[in-house]
């Protein structure tokens, strides 16, 4: 494995393996990496002959400061993990290497921005999107591994590599838990230890939730959900929202769509956890 901080030796090394036609798998990643990182890591193993992983926490998709001046970062510990599986570069660039200057480029993804994510953190997926066309441009992947953890990024991302042509494959990645159904997440070691106490109840309620699917409307479902989560002392729902897998926008029925998924969004204190289910697919 070996570590590269700047766009030129990265590309010198990938240039060199695609010239023996070796295909690049790529997982971008902010760091502080867990086993949901891991997992997409070890697909892109199996689906890849060379590995690239990034890590650098972007600062045009933080659209709150403290939440960027918090983002936990261990370079050390995240060479440790990736050590232990295959993982051929690590691009670990500053921003000035991937900003040399700034990005004012506004992308326009219509209604899957405006919903959910988009909506409550402004900015951030027009900072995903600069971040991520960034990195393909620089690393030239074949495949690219995104977890379906984030299910708004996910669709954000497929938009954004159609509107630009670029020649990646999206792959979409399960979501990896801990034993007790909290989705796992860098944030999650932020939390206090009643607030990592509590926080399995998000998973927890989602999954009960697609018990109840079969006779109760979609208002009653999510009603349900979020009555659930606020009892917790811990835990405050910002929102849920049960969507059509494709287009991001509500459902009002369960016939409406083929691909039904619940999103959510949890503060546990400052901390915002999110996670979603499939209803339907
Ligand atoms: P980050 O939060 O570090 O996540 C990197 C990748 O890991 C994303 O594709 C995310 O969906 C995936 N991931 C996170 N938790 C996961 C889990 N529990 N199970 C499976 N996959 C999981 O997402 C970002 O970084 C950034 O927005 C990025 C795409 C790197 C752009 O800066």
């Amino acid at each position: 494995m070996q570590v590269v901080n700047t766009v030129e030796k990265l590309q010198q090394q990938i240039s060199e393996a695609k010239k023996s036609g070796l295909k690049v798998g790529f997982v971008p990643t902010m760091g502080a990496l867990h086993n949901g990182h891991v997992s997409l890591v070890k697909k892109a193993a199996n689906e890849s002959d060379l590995v690239v992983v990034s890590i650098f926490v972007n600062p045009t998709q933080f659209n709150n400061s403290k939440d960027l001046e918090r983002y936990p970062r261990d370079l050390k510990t995240d060479l440790e993990a990736l050590s232990k599986v295959k993982c051929d570069f690590v691009f670990a660039p500053s921003v000035d290497e991937v900003y040399p200057e700034e990005d004012n480029r506004q992308f326009n993804f219509g209604d899957l921005e405006t919903v959910m994510e988009g909506k409550y953190r402004p900015g951030h997926f027009n900072g995903v999107a600069q971040v991520v066309s960034r990195l393909f441009r620089m690393v030239t992947p074949d495949k690219a591994f995104f977890g379906l953890k984030d299910f708004q990024q996910l669709a954000i991302i497929r938009a954004m590599t159609r509107q630009l042509n670029l020649p990646v494959e999206i792959v979409p990645c399960d979501t990896i838990r801990e034993k007790d159904g909290l989705a796992m997440s860098s944030r999650n070691m932020l939390l206090s230890d009643a607030q990592r106490k509590n926080a399995p109840l998000i998973a927890r309620t989602l999954f009960e939730s697609c018990n109840f699917v079969a006779g109760t409307s979609v208002q009653g479902v999510k009603k349900k959900v979020v009555d659930t989560i606020n009892t917790d002392a811990e835990l405050d729902v910002e929102y849920f929202e049960i969507v059509d897998g494709y287009t991001l926008q509500t459902v009002d029925n369960w016939d409406e769509s083929d691909y039904i998924v619940g999103c959510i969004a949890v503060f546990a204190g400052e901390i915002r956890l999110i996670d979603n289910v499939t209803y339907k697919l």
